[in-house]
């Protein structure tokens, strides 16, 4: 009740309720953290590492005796952390309890077009869904969401979403913490705003789309962890509809910054922050000593917009996240590595295609999404510079399905070091034009598309998206199957 009052307090100071907030300080953090439980899975006589996802509907106690309405897989908010292995096979299972038709899409993972829950993958109600694929990409943590054509945001917001964890031999052999839930700790971040009746309201919006005025984290208001190591690792996802954030540490200490959207980088790099768009994620090492307390917090992002720009958009809080209270004695695993992943730099000179997207009103490109229409056609395994310019003064990002890019350029400089490293979703900042390259994979389908888009789901959901198809060389686009045939 305190924390719902304290926030409430300093929310609404714009026209349209979506005035700067700052929270920081009026957080009492009195709820821990909830752990997403691992998924549970079997292997199969193919020897495919089989999950079940369910997704339904619930409700959620975020403040006790606040009944929220909500939705989950296989539980009332948020999904399992599904865990699994480069060269696994894996099965899941995807059900829907909904009354609703759902997709759920693997955000970040490699794979065939048939089985990336795009919105072609309808499941309707009752139906069962069961994609399988080989997990055939570094070690990283990816996620999980619906991607239904226009409700992808409502969906999201009601609570569906989950944290795909990809292991390696490679990650496997660095001295890491990852003890999943102990040192190991997803942090996914969303904002939300509550009506009186305890409800998610998302009719208070910026340009960005819904601004909330408080924070979930994995599900948990105002949430402490009781931290008992000298490093945790905190894999942080932006699983918000709209909002960037900017996350550091309270008392302006460094972290680690060790691996982004694809995988881990090349060497730890020491940060003040970092800025994370809707669908980004980073994994961090944070170093506390014994009986200390220390906040993740969220700064006013930098946009790249004007300052009354990012107001309007309330783009522009600062925000009071996780507590991270570390016990008087704390466990040690030692130095940590500092010397990461090898990542092979893909070349410019093997690029056979260039293509551009620009990014303007709710367009790509100066088109609306079309389920009907195959917007691009690539080659399987050809190396592509994309070029993508937000032509806007305001916010986009960008997201592409079934790869991961490395940056070339900035503007006209090389890639920042969180930029450096895999990823598959970037902000872009207005009138900086961003130059990506990346290798597609060996898997065809004329008729079945990947898509890419802006990843603030309001803008997707408007139509600021696009479809690919990846092809033998030669081969023509063909036909997508309409949404509600496809399964
Ligand atoms: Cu995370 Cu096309 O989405
Ligand atoms: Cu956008």
């Amino acid at each position: 009740g305190a924390v719902v009052l304290a926030l409430g307090l300093t929310a609404c100071s714009g026209e349209d309720g979506a005035g700067v907030i700052d929270t920081v300080g009026s957080v009492d953090f009195v709820n821990p953290l909830a752990i997403p439980p691992l998924a549970e899975s079997t292997v199969n006589a193919v020897g495919e590492r089989v999950f079940d996802l369910t997704a339904e509907a619930g409700t959620t106690e975020f403040t006790p005796g606040v009944v929220t309405e909500t939705w989950g897989y296989n539980r009332s908010y948020l999904g399992p952390t599904i865990v699994a292995r480069r060269g696994e096979n894996v099965r899941i299972n995807v059900n829907n309890d909904l009354d609703v038709a759902t997709t759920v899409h693997w955000h970040g993972a490699n794979l065939p077009a048939e089985m990336d829950g795009g919105p072609h993958q309808m499941v309707e109600p009752g139906a069962e869904w069961s994609p399988n694929f080989e997990i055939d990409q570094p070690a990283s943590t990816l996620w999980y969401h619906p991607h239904p054509e226009g409700d992808t945001e409502h969906q999201v917001e009601m609570g569906l979403a989950g944290v795909f964890i990809v292991q390696d031999d490679e990650e496997a052999a660095l001295n890491l913490p990852r003890s999943y839930g102990v040192d190991d700790i997803p942090v996914v971040v969303q904002d939300r705003r509550f009506d009186e009746n305890g409800q998610f309201v998302t009719d208070v919006r910026g340009y960005i789309g819904p601004i909330g005025d408080q924070l979930l984290v994995n599900g948990t208001l105002a949430p402490y962890l009781d931290v008992t190591s000298e490093v945790v690792r905190l894999r942080l996802l932006n699983g918000s509809t709209s909002r960037v954030y900017d996350f550091g540490l309270s008392d302006g200490r460094s972290f680690d910054l060790i691996g982004t959207d694809g995988g881990l980088l090349e060497e730890a790099a020491p940060m003040d922050g970092i800025r994370l768009s809707p669908g980004e994620r980073a994994e961090v090492l944070v170093e506390l000593v014994p009986g200390e307390t220390v906040n993740l917090q969220s700064n006013p992002p930098d946009l790249g917009i004007s300052a009354s720009a990012a107001t309007r958009n309330a783009g522009d809080d600062t925000l009071d996240v996780l507590e991270l209270r570390a016990a008087d004695t704390l466990s040690s695993i030692g130095e940590t590595a500092s010397t990461l992943a090898s990542i092979e730099p893909l070349d410019q000179a093997d690029a056979t295609v260039d293509r551009s997207f620009t990014l303007n009103g709710y367009t790509i490109n100066n088109r609306l999404m079309d389920m009907t229409r195959i917007d691009e056609t690539i080659e399987a395994g050809a190396t592509e510079v994309w070029t993508v310019d937000n032509a806007m003064p305001l916010p986009h990002n960008f997201h592409v399905h079934g790869v991961q890019f490395q940056m070339l350029r900035v503007g006209t400089e090389p890639p920042p070091v969180e930029l450096a490293g895999w990823k598959d979703t970037i902000y872009l900042e207005p009138g900086v034009r961003y130059e990506l390259i990346m290798q597609f994979a060996e898997y065809t389908d004329p008729d079945f598309p990947y898509m890419f888009h802006c990843h603030m789901l309001s803008h997707e959901d408007a139509g600021m998206m696009g479809q690919f198809v990846v092809v033998e060389p030669g081969e023509e686009a063909g036909t997508p199957p309409t949404a509600h045939d496809a399964i």
